[in-house]
């Protein structure tokens, strides 16, 4: 697998999150990195700072930069709720997008921005290519695909944007987490079967995001791991791995279970350009998903 070639200073966003937590202990040798979220974490030396403020982005380039690079995985994630808080929403995924991008440009760096499967409308049969045509059924889908165009059109030399799904990982709130969780009360679920995706591990995806930064070029890049399945054989798959036995789970359609965003019902992205940058694709996702539980157990 070709090495990061990212050894410079590193602004990671969203540093107390699911992915950006991991991306900073993911660092290779030889990157400096600085993380910041929207609150200082604790136990972190992390400057607390509202990305969707260009004067707090200048201030934070004034005392913690200057930087070589940007890897971007804050964003307002709650898919749901953004349906009730389009404004927000756009701000973090948007404007937020737009002032490091420019900053970005200014300092003549790259910037990684972690972008989603939700742009696709999940009409598709076959994976997603970076080119097909993008039409989200969300707010959420909308405002990311608005971050990317902003970010792009501010920076369109140094934007590299990474479509990711179905993230998991040692840190957050996610749905092998959820699964194991109504396991230990209930003797029987009943999940999605009518959605398919690839469930992808954070622990997979991080390394990819410094290959990225170090060795990639602008546009855009789809990121998942190998496989693809329905969030029904997600949960089987993890109360299996994780050895939980006497659960059953049953399958059911989305119509069962309305929500307030609209999701793609098939949204598996074509990683190509990434397997070519990296000399190998991201694990299967069910291995992913067993070193995960693995990880999990100690
Ligand atoms: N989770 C998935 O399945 C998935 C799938 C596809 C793509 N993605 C993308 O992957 C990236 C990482 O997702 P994740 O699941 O790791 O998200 P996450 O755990 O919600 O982390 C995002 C972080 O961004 C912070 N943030 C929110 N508004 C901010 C602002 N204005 N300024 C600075 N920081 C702000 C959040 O802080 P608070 O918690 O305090 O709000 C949170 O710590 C995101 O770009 C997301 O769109 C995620």
């Amino acid at each position: 697998m070709a090495e990061s070639t990212f050894l410079g200073k590193a602004l990671v966003t969203g540093a107390a999150g699911m992915l950006g937590s991991q991306v900073i202990l993911g660092a290779p040798d030889g990157a400096t990195v600085v993380g910041t979220d929207l609150t200082d974490a604790s136990g972190v030396e992390i400057p607390g700072v509202d990305l969707a403020d260009p004067a707090a982005v200048a201030a934070l380039w004034e005392e913690h930069g200057p930087f070589d690079g940007i890897i971007h995985t804050a964003a307002y994630t709650a898919v749901d709720k953004a349906e009730e808080e389009p404004e927000l929403a756009l701000r973090v995924n948007g404007t937020a997008c737009d002032v490091l991008a420019k900053q970005a440009a200014q300092s003549g760096i790259p910037l990684v921005l972690v972008s989603t499967d939700f742009v696709f409308d999940g009409h598709a049969k076959q994976p997603y290519k970076e080119s097909d045509p993008v039409s989200p059924l969300s707010v959420y889908g909308r405002t990311k695909l608005a971050g990317e165009t902003l970010a792009q059109a501010a920076h369109p030399t140094g934007t590299r944007i990474v479509r990711t799904q179905w993230l998991y990982g040692p840190r957050g709130k996610h749905f092998p987490r959820t699964m194991l969780e109504l396991a230990k009360d209930r003797d029987h679920l009943k999940v999605v079967n009518d959605q398919v995706g690839s469930p992808t591990s954070t622990l997979e995806l991080a390394p990819a995001l410094w290959d990225v930064l170090g060795g990639g070029e602008a546009g855009v890049y789809h990121a998942a791991c190998e496989g693809s399945c329905s969030w029904y054989d997600l949960a089987k798959a993890t109360l299996e791995l994780a050895g939980v036995e006497g659960v059953t789970v049953e399958p059911c359609t989305t119509d069962e279970f309305p929500r307030p965003a609209h999701r793609p019902a098939y949204s598996v992205l074509d990683c190509a350009r990434l397997t070519a940058l990296r000399g190998a694709p991201l694990a299967p996702w069910r291995d992913a998903l067993g070193t995960y539980l693995g990880i999990e157990a100690q």
